[in-house]
């Protein structure tokens, strides 16, 4: 007997309701209940009805033959680095990012690259062929191999595949599309769930790999809910803002592959350009023997990053100081700055402080802390840090230097950049003398200032 049921789905988070919400329960989000009717067979019904005939047997894991191991490269090295060494055939690959990030960018830089060797079906179901010609010649991508089709009807999509056979099929973007029988509006979260199933299927049975865009909800998050995560083999996230020089493919799930790497890039009027040696880069242009400047270094994944801090420090013409920064946390700084007049003995409550990531990085890992402290106390004091001086510590309560990760990784990056001195936190189990650089190991925050006076 078959019945219709209505349920809820939060767009936000995926959990499920028989009852309409303002607010979802297990979220928290306001208006985010998308109503959903399935029309399915009583389940009392099917209980204990055998349908096996014998075929799909269970083999043993030893006789399980591997079908096709082999992966595909996308042409480019960065986003082949995030993927564990390119495209697995017959995977499906998620990317999201913000409006104009650079998706569609990406995606034809890949057709550009690899059409030579595979036929490539592109639907778009945002832009029009000739607004996709007009991006493709800014990015030189020509080729025979490159199929161009501005469809969003599924059903429609899959004879076309059908018709074409492709190796590699890019879909643009997954909340445009839609299945016609269903009644919900494309974009909603049955439509993109069941779009997102029908690709899968059709690329684990014919083996082709798919790439599909996915737009991304105001907390970055993929927009409709974390089940389509799951559908999918690859989920890869393209971040950075319009401020930034970077563009970031960041891998979040990787059935093949590891998710600690990063792939870096840089918009440019040809394209997105890979960058090797993203340090080199934002630490160009740093002033020389001016105070308020330091230099620390953050992980991109396994990537250690140099990145200048920057403060000023000026006396406020107003009754409260202001204090502003970009990049850094607001309140992570006021505790800083607290520190620094608690612990250092310096005195900033009649003094505004300005602080600065330079390069429209964002920085949320506390490795900074020291850089930030003595960025704020050269600029106070007026003398200057070496500009090839790395600093890194966490800063804590009561003014001491902790430890963090990767501090070998962080020295040898600055060995690389042509750095020459290194202030760490003061570890047992170093040993200075495997660095070819002058490292200061300190304890707290007095003896890192007495570091910089004597040097
Ligand atoms: N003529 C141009 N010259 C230089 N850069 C351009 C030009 N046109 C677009 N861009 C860059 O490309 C970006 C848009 O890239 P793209 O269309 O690939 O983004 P998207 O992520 O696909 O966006 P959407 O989500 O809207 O589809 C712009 O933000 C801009 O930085
Ligand atoms: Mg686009
Ligand atoms: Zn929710």
């Amino acid at each position: 007997m078959a019945r219709v049921k209505e349920y809820f789905i939060c767009t936000e988070c995926g959990s499920m309701s028989g009852t309409w919400y303002g607010r979802c329960t297990s979220c928290g989000s306001w208006n985010s209940l998308e109503k959903h009717v399935d029309v399915k067979t009583n389940i009392k019904s099917s209980v204990g009805k055998n349908v096996y005939t014998g075929k799909n047997q269970p083999l043993s894991i030893s006789n399980i033959k591997i079908l096709n191991e082999e992966r595909k490269t996308t042409g480019i090295k960065e986003l082949d680095r995030v993927l564990g060494g390119g495209i697995v055939s017959g995977s499906v690959i998620l990317i999201g990012g913000h409006p104009g990030i650079g998706k569609s960018t990406l995606l034809l830089q890949i057709c550009r690259d690899i059409s030579s060797e595979n036929k490539i079906l592109y639907i778009s179901g945002e832009e029009n062929g000739s607004q996709i010609k007009i991006r493709s010649r800014r990015l030189g991508v020509d080729g025979e191999n490159v199929f161009v089709v501005s469809e969003t009807d599924i059903n429609v999509i899959e004879g076309i595949i059908e018709d074409i056979s492709p190796d590699l099929i890019i879909i643009d973007s997954i909340q445009t599309m839609n299945i016609s029988t269903i009644s919900s509006f494309s974009g909603s979260v049955t439509q993109v769930r069941e779009s997102t199933n029908i690709l899968t299927s059709i690329a684990k049975k014919n083996n082709i790999c798919i790439i599909i865009v996915g737009h991304v909800n105001k907390d970055g998050g993929i927009a409709g809910p974390k089940v389509l995560e799951h559908l999918v083999d690859v989920v890869l996230h393209f971040e950075g803002d319009k401020s930034s020089l970077y563009r970031i493919i960041r891998g979040i799930k990787n059935r093949y592959g590891s998710t600690d790497e990063v792939g870096i890039f840089q918009m440019t009027n040809g394209g997105l350009i890979e960058v090797e040696n993203p340090s080199k880069i934002l630490l160009e242009g740093i002033p020389q023997n001016v105070s308020g400047s330091s230099v620390s270094c953050i992980m991109e994944g396994v990537r250690p990053i140099l990145v200048e801090i920057q403060a000023l420090v000026t006396k406020t013409s107003f009754g409260t100081p202001r204090r502003d920064t970009s990049g850094f946390d607001y309140n992570r700084m006021s505790l800083l700055i607290a520190i620094i007049e608690k612990r250092g003995g310096f005195f900033l409550g009649n003094l505004d402080v300005y602080l600065n990531i330079v390069g429209g990085i964002k920085i949320n890992d506390p490795v900074c802390d020291l850089a930030v402290v003595l960025s704020i106390i050269s600029s106070l004091k007026n003398f200057c840090i070496p500009s090839t001086t790395m600093v890194i510590g966490e800063v804590g309560l009561s003014g001491e230097i902790r430890t963090v990760n990767n501090i070998r990784n962080r020295i040898k990056e600055a060995i690389n950049i042509g750095f020459d001195r290194c202030i760490i936190p003061n570890i047992s189990d170093f040993d200075k003398s495997e660095f070819d650089i002058k490292i200061h190991p300190v304890d707290n925050i007095k003896s890192a200032i007495y570091i910089l006076n004597s040097i």
